[in-house]
């Protein structure tokens, strides 16, 4: 299992779209994938709660939530594990973590750190066998529920928007006391930093003026390609719109030229991500047992679309497909 964190000190930049969309995309390539919710807000619990056609999957609970899971992990209470998991938030993490920092006397606060991250080390181990991904969206906040995750995970990402307000967002992810670089000197030397994407795109002076700033800055820190050049997510209402309805940006390109367009931009980047994770051999085995799948069903003379339902591609979040791999 590869665990990606998506976070980045600054609100409203994607995170959570960023998460629900990948997820939605990895599973319908067939991926095994968790998403755990530690953001208060709980949109990513929400949005893959929804669903808005039958190709749709919706996640399934795990029987804790964020916070449950931080203060008292226990493997039974888990409950059984589908193939799309999710962590819930549940709105008591700030209480639980933040606020208790704020009130308690340093040595219980860093008991309540110390086994947080105990719990976290554990749960991620006894489900690692269960799940090709996991992806944990995050607040736009750099605290405990952060750094738990940059020590025990394995990749970063992190979308930003090209404006000002972002840089300082980008610096503190970055560098700073809970930064991305800090932990991966102190406690992870194997944290990847995929690096920043920047999302919501337009091509105004303004945006270009900040990429100009940002690629000055931390130009070496900004997600490539493999030919080396930047790849970016532009602003399209189609990304809003699958949020909202719980669906996947793939599904809403099947009737909506404005999703296709956003896909198509869209999908060589997930590619790209699930490439950086390690998880494209993982992949090419999915795709080979769904060919074979597919002839040995023609030799039985049965419709193939009936047994598989949609090709892995066309039919994002295609449960029949996923499951059976
Ligand atoms: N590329 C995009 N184009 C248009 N809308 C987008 C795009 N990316 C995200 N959005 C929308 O922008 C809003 C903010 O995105 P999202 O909630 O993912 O940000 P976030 O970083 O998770 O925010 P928070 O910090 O509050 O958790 C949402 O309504 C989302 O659907
Ligand atoms: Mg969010």
């Amino acid at each position: 299992m590869k665990t990606l964190l998506v976070t980045i000190s600054k609100g409203g930049v994607g995170k959570t779209m960023c998460t629900c969309q990948l997820a939605r995309h990895a599973r319908s390539l067939g991926l095994r994938v968790l998403v755990i919710d530690f953001d208060d807000q709980v949109n990513a619990s929400n949005a893959l709660e929804r669903k808005y056609t039958e190709n749709d999957v919706v996640a399934t609970r795990l029987g804790q939530t964020a916070t449950e899971l931080l203060l008292r992990y226990s493997e039974t209470d888990l409950g059984s594990i589908p193939e799309f998991a999710l962590v819930a938030g549940d709105g008591a993490l700030v209480r639980e973590f933040v606020e208790f920092a704020r009130t308690t006397d340093p040595g219980q606060v860093h008991s309540r750190m110390y086994m947080a991250q105990a719990n976290f080390a554990a749960f991620l181990g006894d489900i690692a066998p269960h799940f090709d991904l996991c992806i944990i969206d995050s607040p736009p906040a750099a605290d405990i529920r952060i750094s738990v995750s940059l020590m025990e995970g394995d990749a970063v990402l992190s979308p930003i928007q090209l404006s000002q307000e972002c840089i300082e967002g980008i610096a503190e992810t970055l560098s700073g006391q809970r930064g991305i670089l800090r932990i991966k000197a102190s406690t992870n030397p194997e944290l990847q930093f995929l690096g920043f994407l920047p999302n919501m795109v337009e091509s105004t002076p303004k945006q270009r003026e900040a990429l100009r700033e940002i690629a000055d800055n931390v130009g070496e820190f900004l997600l490539r390609n493999e030919n080396e050049e930047l790849v970016f997510l532009p602003r399209r209402a189609a990304f809003a719109d699958a949020q909202e309805k719980g669906t996947a940006l793939a599904n809403l390109a099947k009737t909506n030229t404005a999703a296709r367009e956003a896909w198509a931009i869209t999908k060589p980047i997930f590619t790209l991500i699930l490439e950086r994770l390690g998880l494209t051999p993982k992949l090419r085995q999915l795709d080979a047992s769904r060919k074979i799948q597919k002839i040995e069903s023609q030799a039985l003379g049965v419709n193939p679309d009936d047994v598989l339902g949609a090709t892995a591609d066309e039919g994002a979040g295609n449960e029949s497909v996923a499951s059976r791999s």
